[in-house]
């Protein structure tokens, strides 16, 4: 039996791969390069000694994709394959929709044509929206701000009317914080595609040289310094909260929204600080006015992953620095 695992090639799936390889599962990926590369294979053998099967296939094809469960016998799928910039979405949302909403509900018709009705999904802290009070807890209403939200959103409403309509569907719908961090042997980590959107891209690529300063969006926010708090989270304890979802599939019935956060919060400044100390590096900064969307505080709370899938974050803020920076000064290119 295998494991399935769209978008694998990415940041959160390449680390979700190395922890289910130390568990000796066989892993096939799927994922169509649009935001990463073959290099990451070749990373994660040098991590495991292992290799995977990989296709080179869009979710949205679906001749493609079926033949991927006919030629595999996959039991459960880990679905991260999507487009993730929020400004983009802004600027080409029919991409978005089509590639995070189509795409999910292709994968879907084939995995149901197929019998294969276990599924971890990759959603986002995002579909909170703007009106909920922090720590965010799964029963709170949801709303996007955005088409990247929206996509998460519409996918999750997608995924309970599904399970509503054939119990025999699992799904697990993990509501990610803030991912950080990277594997601790500095071969696998966060690599964007031209300048980053979010704070430990942008204040690593700083610090590396490849950017000059960091804007801070907006240092007025009811908070401990003014700057924005979020729940930041070690990618390697994410990546171990989807084998531990993927393990307990077989206990949860319908479609189950789970945050996968720390519960604790950080402000932008706290994140400089604790970067220019482990990396002993300058980062400049310029305060500037907030990012439109922007709210003052998120975090989790983790009640749920904890009871469900008796998982909660071990990995402190600074190892998500230090990670990140031996993943940034290791590879100030990423993976080229
Ligand atoms: P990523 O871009 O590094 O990985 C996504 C992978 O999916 C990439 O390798 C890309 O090539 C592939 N892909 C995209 N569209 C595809 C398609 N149509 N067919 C096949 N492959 C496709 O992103 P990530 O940070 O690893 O995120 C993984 C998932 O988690 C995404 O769905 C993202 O929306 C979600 N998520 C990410 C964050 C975050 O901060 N990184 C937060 C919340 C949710
Ligand atoms: C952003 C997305 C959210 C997505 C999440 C993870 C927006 C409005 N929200 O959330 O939908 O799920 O990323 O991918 O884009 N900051 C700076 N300077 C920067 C970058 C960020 O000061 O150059 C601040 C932000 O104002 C925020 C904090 O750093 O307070 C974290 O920002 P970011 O990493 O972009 O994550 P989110 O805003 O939480």
């Amino acid at each position: 039996m295998s494991l399935l695992i769209t978008g694998g090639t990415g940041y959160i799936g390449s680390h979700t791969v190395v922890e289910l390889l130390a568990l000796d599962k066989d892993i096939v990926i799927v994922d169509n390069l649009s935001n990463s590369s073959t290099l990451v294979l070749d990373r994660i053998k040098e991590i495991t000694g292992k290799t995977v099967t990989f296709i080179k296939a869009d979710i949205c094809d679906e001749q493609a994709m079926d033949q991927v469960f006919s030629e595999h016998n996959i039991d459960a799928v880990i679905h991260f394959a999507g487009l993730k910039a929020v400004g983009e979405s802004s600027e080409i949302p029919l991409s978005y929709y089509h590639n995070n909403v189509s795409g999910s509900v292709t994968l879907l018709q084939v995995m149901a044509k197929h019998q294969v009705k276990n599924l971890v999904f990759s959603s986002s802290a995002t579909v909170y929206g703007e009106n909920n009070e922090s720590p965010l807890v799964e029963t709170m209403p949801t709303s996007a701000t955005n088409p990247y939200g929206q996509t998460k959103l519409m996918i999750e409403n997608i995924l309970f009317d599904l399970a509503k309509s054939d119990a025999s569907w699992s799904i697990a719908c993990l509501r990610y914080f803030n991912p950080i961090g990277a594997h601790e042997s500095g071969l696998i980590g966060e690599n964007p595609n031209g300048i980053p959107n979010n704070l430990l891209p942008y204040v690593s690529q700083v610090a590396v040289g490849r950017l000059p300063q960091l804007q801070v969006f907006g240092d007025d926010y009811d908070t401990v310094d003014g700057t924005g708090v979020r729940d930041y989270i070690h990618v390697v304890d994410l990546a171990i909260g989807h084998v531990k979802a993927v393990e307990k599939l077989t206990e949860i019935s319908g479609c189950k929204p789970i945050n996968l956060g720390t519960g604790n919060g950080t402000s932008v400044l706290e994140i400089v600080n604790s970067f220019r100390e482990i990396s002993g590096q300058e980062i400049p900064y310029s305060v500037q006015p907030r990012r439109a969307g922007d709210i003052a505080t998120v975090f989790a709370n983790a009640e749920v992953a904890n009871k469900l899938l008796g998982w909660h974050a071990q990995r402190d803020l600074n190892a998500m620095i230090t990670d990140t920076w031996r993943w940034q000064s290791n590879n100030p290119n990423g993976f080229e």
